[in-house]
């Protein structure tokens, strides 16, 4: 009976994409051409249609596409021209009231830009509906830079696929895969045991670079009305990450919690996300870079067990990435 569950799971993914294709690019149209360090206008387009959802920020940014294939937003963003928040409004200039709900922002393309095509990619993080579920989407048009336009080449998904992983993953995966080259091809235990490392590195790489709760601990109880802390850490593994926002939030779930991912319940905080070491100070030299939140539960927030739900949005790696992660732990509301 593995039938229905793969079916529910496949529907899912596809009610989550259909309705994920949100917001859009309402200029510049697609192929416009710009010049080095002038400035230029993109409006981003939210239909009105999704009343229930919440904002939390977007990401608007260029990528360079005239000697290699443009890879896709969702994979490489390149430059970023702007990370913050994101307001649609409807506007109140006469003879545009047919635009959807959109908001302007006037951007400048650095003047050493590469000139060709280039990607101009969006990542929108937005809570969708009544169970404000956390929506990372992403979408993008291509503009070319300067008077000219360079020839364009047939993409090529095997050399772009590298230059991905290495800019995503590092030198470090070069060091296993080429151990790996060099085994003799009989040689099938060590060739497991390098694949295995290699999966090593590679989970370990990606669980080091995730925010987690540093506080409140596990099971700690918060009476309804009352402020309370919440410690967001921040590995400093993450260097080269970029952050882009926060959604902190509570859900009450007297038998089992669905987990942020699913629903998140009443929104805390909802902004930038800014981790910094502490002050030198005795007893706090050895806390990773982090935030804290000082927040309320509110007065009528339901007692018994909650979920304090996170959602963290940032940019992974050189290749500026865009990431969702969500944890979580649970409170008793008193
Ligand atoms: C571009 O925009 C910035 C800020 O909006 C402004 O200060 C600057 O003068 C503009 N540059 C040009 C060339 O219009
Ligand atoms: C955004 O730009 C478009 C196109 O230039 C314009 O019609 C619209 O009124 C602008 N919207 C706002 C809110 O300024």
């Amino acid at each position: 009976m593995q039938f229905f569950p793969v079916l529910f799971s496949l529907l899912a993914i596809t009610t989550t994409s259909v309705l994920a294709q949100s917001a859009n690019i309402g200029a510049p149209a697609d192929m416009t051409e710009v010049s080095a360090g002038s400035n230029f206008t993109v409006m981003i387009d939210r239909p009105d249609t999704l009343t229930g959802s919440t904002e939390v920020a977007l990401v608007i940014a260029l990528l360079s596409c005239a000697s290699n294939p443009c890879p896709g937003p969702s994979e490489e963003l390149g430059t970023v021209l702007y990370d913050g928040p994101f307001d649609p409004q409807f506007t109140t200039e006469p003879g545009t009231g047919s635009l959807p709900p959109h908001e302007n922002f006037t951007l400048t393309i650095p003047s050493t830009f590469t000139k060709g095509q280039a990607q101009l990619g969006v990542a929108h993080f937005f809570l969708l509906g009544a169970s404000v579920a956390p929506i990372l989407e992403t979408f993008n048009s291509t503009i070319t830079h300067a008077s000219y336009k360079e020839k364009w080449n047939a993409p090529r998904a095997d050399k772009i696929a590298w230059i991905i992983l290495l800019k995503k993953m590092g030198w470090i995966v070069l060091v296993p895969f080429v151990a790996l080259l060099l085994l003799p091809p009989s040689s099938t235990m060590r060739l497991l045991s390098a694949l295995f490392s290699l999966l090593a590195i590679t989970t370990t790489s990606v669980i080091a670079q995730s925010a987690n709760i540093g506080a409140p601990a596990d099971m700690t109880q918060v009476s309804a009305g009352s402020d309370f802390t919440v410690m967001i850490e921040r590995p400093d593994s993450l260097t080269s990450s970029t952050e882009v926002a926060l959604v902190i939030s509570l859900l009450n779930c007297p038998s089992s919690c669905p987990g942020p991912s699913v629903s998140l319940g009443t929104i805390l905080y909802n902004g930038p996300f800014d981790p910094q070491f502490s002050a030198p100070e005795p007893g706090t030299d050895n806390l990773p870079p982090h935030e804290n939140f000082t927040l309320t539960v509110p007065s009528t927030f339901t007692k018994g067990n909650a979920q304090l739900g996170v959602v963290h949005v940032y940019l992974l790696g050189l290749a500026l990435t865009p990431e969702l992660e969500t944890f979580n732990t649970t409170i008793i509301v008193t």
